[in-house]
């Protein structure tokens, strides 16, 4: 079977990705705005997004950073999980995707996460009442390489409690995270583009790569494979959450790397060059788009990005005129896709 050269991917959301503020948000939010018809936006910044004043005016900051094209573009906004009231989630439903719940200390500014799971269950029952998904970073601080396993029961716990509550196991990256995605009807997972091309050895087993540092880490191959397997036949509860998470370049290069991979400037390409690759193109809008809409009822604009069949060097490196420089993933390597410029 001969693959096309082009190929046309409708309304295209990622499902996870990291905005931050200030400088990083002008410098970053444009590359997602530019190919996407909406993100899921976390709120792990200092301090995190916890009342519905900071909410909207976080969104404000970013509808700002997009510039025009805010009118293709549709940030879903999502609080930091913390005990809250009825009151403030009604009021602050309208404008509001889902909660992100990051267990205490697992990942970057999540020192206001939760220490026990028990003292979330209040907030847990308004939100399924309320039809308010969840999105849970699933580690524990345990065994680094064990760390989202160790998670998986207190998945299998909030699955049986809640069995009305819409919980979305975030950047899985095990093979075992995916088989409870069909034993609780509740469960639904985001994967991100790195995890299903990278593992351990990519990012330790050479010269250490910073650039692939993030967490969860990325795991064992057969994890990879199981992962990949799965989006490419678009498995109808998994999808793309790049947890694209920028960092300035001298926080990924000192001592002390900071976690994240900043994928959102290669996101569909990459993908695009994936699925070719595996002969599964016809299945990337499914994961790209289609099962994110029909999981979460979601309308995001009605926008068309085209991809073509043609080389693509990934930039060395964003940066504004300040000096803020990020790397993007996969900098400077050649792609065999790329967006095809505006007409
Ligand atoms: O690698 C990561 N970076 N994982 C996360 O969970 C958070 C993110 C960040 O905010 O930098
Ligand atoms: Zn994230």
């Amino acid at each position: 079977m001969t693959s096309p050269d082009s190929l046309k991917l409708h309304r295209p959301l990622d499902m996870h990705l990291h905005l931050r503020d200030g400088a990083m948000l002008q410098l970053v939010a444009p590359l997602s705005a530019a190919s996407l018809a909406a993100a899921v936006i976390m709120p792990n910044l200092v301090p995190p997004i916890t009342s519905l004043e900071q909410l909207l005016a976080y969104r404000q900051r970013i509808l700002e950073a997009v510039g025009p094209l805010a009118a293709s573009f549709q940030p879903l906004m999502t609080l930091f999980f913390q005990p809250y009231s009825h009151a403030l989630l009604a009021a602050a439903q309208p404008h509001l995707f889902a909660l992100k719940l990051y267990p205490h200390g697992v990942t970057t500014n999540s020192d206001s996460g939760i220490h026990h799971i028990q003292a979330a269950e209040p907030t847990l029952a308004l939100m399924q009442d309320l039809g308010i998904p969840l999105l849970v970073h699933g580690e524990t601080t345990g065994f680094v390489l064990d760390r989202e396993a160790q998670f998986l029961a207190t998945y299998q716990h909030l699955a049986t409690r809640f069995p009305r509550l819409r919980i979305v196991m975030e950047h899985i990256t095990t093979a075992a995270a995916l088989s409870l995605l069909d034993r609780f009807e509740n469960l639904f997972a985001t994967v991100t583009a790195h995890h299903l091309v990278i593992t351990l050895d990519d990012v330790l087993g050479g010269l250490l790569q910073p650039h692939l540092f993030c967490k969860p880490i990325a795991k064992r191959p057969q994890d990879r494979d199981a992962l990949l397997a799965a989006a490419l036949a678009a498995h109808p509860k998994l999808m793309l959450g790049s947890d694209s998470a920028p960092h300035p370049q001298h926080a990924k290069e000192g001592c002390g790397c900071a976690a994240g991979v900043f994928s959102a400037p290669l996101l569909l390409p990459r993908l695009a060059q994936l699925f070719d690759h595996h002969g599964a193109l016809p299945h990337l809008q499914a994961f790209v788009s289609d099962h994110a809409i029909r999981i979460h009822r979601l309308n995001p604009p009605d926008k068309t990005i085209t991809l073509l069949r043609q080389p693509w060097t990934v930039p060395a490196s964003y940066q504004d005129a300040s000096g803020l420089r990020v790397i993007p993933w996969e900098a400077g390597q050649q792609l065999s896709w790329q967006i095809a410029p505006p007409t």
